[in-house]
């Protein structure tokens, strides 16, 4: 089969890796088309090479603007590609622009589209995300599910079922294909960190750092925290720390605070598996938080990943100061019992076999987008 996968977000790069090993192995052709959502060397490059991910076929360049430009262009550029690849099946990944575009280019093109990362609702449409999820869910033909919970929204949505498979999480096999070699890098001690001496921390949401009210909140919620926060910033965060000022304002103190640029995936793992505990806004990041079995508080009222609450490794903290603090100081104190967070179903190595599996052995999604030839009544 021809398969093409989208991509464009330094997620996306983690979650096709598992996937382009197995279709090379079983002989499909896999084209993968880079929209350029994301495109400086640390945000793109840096993961292709260390995963392994085979230089993108096409790369759309599309680069940064407002969410109408992003999502349009890259829709025009990906309707060019793939009519001219006329794959069997789409494949997109996870929640970001490129993810909506991808389902669109190719549903409009009647060419079936399978979303990995299926099924995840957080119930907040005022985050993009959200939005990508929902309409892509909506028009797409296959929905590879991480869970149980993801499976029965798209039931509740009314989603053909036939097309809905628990296939487990792809970042998670993913993160534990890498581990033993992110064991191997240097970067505890090229930044003088001893195990569980720091909080790893990231934040990029839109809705947190576009606004500096609520950026400055975190920041003030996140300034009593007893030991140095460690974090790695997106280019987006860091514009507009300077522009907003936020840090001389809440007069946060620095020797706590190391900010540095972002990570290739291997070290921000090894970070990750080390730490005290993770301080994030990502939908990532909280599930790996799970699966390296770190207490998690996450920057957000609410979650697509309800698992992560329910197996107790994830709060929910807001962008309350006070509930931030207080948040932070159950982290210290989950670190220090030990607990143990159960993970779902299916989260293991073997998420990239199912999936292949699944496409492998059924054909009802090759027919769904041809049009009827005549009318019964
Ligand atoms: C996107 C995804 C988000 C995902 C995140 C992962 C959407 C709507 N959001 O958010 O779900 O969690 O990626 O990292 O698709 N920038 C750079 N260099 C880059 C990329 C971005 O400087 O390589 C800056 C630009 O100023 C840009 C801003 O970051 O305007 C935002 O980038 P964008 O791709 O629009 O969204 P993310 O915040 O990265």
């Amino acid at each position: 089969m021809k398969i093409l996968s989208v991509v464009g977000a330094r997620p996306q790069f983690v979650k096709v890796a598992p996937v382009d090993e197995e279709l090379r192995k079983r002989g499909h052709e896999h084209v993968i088309v880079h929209t350029g959502q994301h495109y400086d060397y640390e945000m793109s490059k840096a993961f292709f090479e260390q995963l392994s991910i085979p230089e993108p076929d096409y790369n759309l360049e599309v680069g940064s603007g407002t969410h109408a430009y992003q999502t349009g262009t890259m829709l025009a550029r990906l309707g060019e590609v793939i009519a001219e690849e006329e794959p069997d099946l789409v494949l997109i990944y996870g929640d970001t622009n490129s993810t909506l575009a991808g389902a669109l280019a190719s549903v409009k093109l009647l060419i079936p589209c399978g979303h990995v990362e299926a099924g995840y609702r957080s119930f907040d449409m005022t985050m993009p995300e959200e939005v990508n999820r929902v309409v892509a869910d909506r028009i797409c033909q296959i929905h590879f599910v991480p869970t149980k919970e993801a499976a029965e929204n798209l039931i509740k949505e009314g989603i053909n079922e036939e097309g809905i498979f628990v296939s487990g999480d792809i970042m998670t096999e993913a993160l534990l294909k890498n581990l033993d070699k992110a064991n191997e890098s240097d970067i505890l001690a090229r930044l003088s960190l001893e195990p569980e001496s720091y909080v790893l921390m990231t934040l990029h949401r839109q809705e947190n750092v576009d606004n500096p009210e609520r950026l400055e909140r975190i920041f003030r919620g996140l300034s009593g925290t007893p030991i140095p926060i460690l974090f790695p910033c997106h280019p987006r965060t860091e514009k507009r720390l300077e522009e907003f000022k936020t840090l001389e304002k809440v007069n946060f103190n620095r020797d706590m605070l190391k900010i540095i640029r972002p990570l290739p995936y291997l070290d921000f793992l090894k970070l990750e598996k080390e730490c005290a505990f993770v301080v994030s806004d990502s939908g990532g990041i909280q599930s790996e938080a799970l699966v390296l079995q770190k207490p998690c508080v996450t920057l957000r009222y609410r979650t697509e990943k309800i698992e992560t609450l329910q197996a107790g490794s994830n709060e929910l903290a807001g962008t309350d100061p006070d509930l931030i603090a207080e948040k932070i100081s159950r982290a210290m104190d989950k670190l220090s019992s030990g607990q143990k967070y159960p993970l779902p179903e299916f989260w293991d190595e073997n998420v990239s076999k199912r999936i292949a599996d699944f496409i492998e052995k059924n054909d009802f999604y090759k027919n769904i987008l041809v049009a009827p030839e005549s009318f019964t009544l």
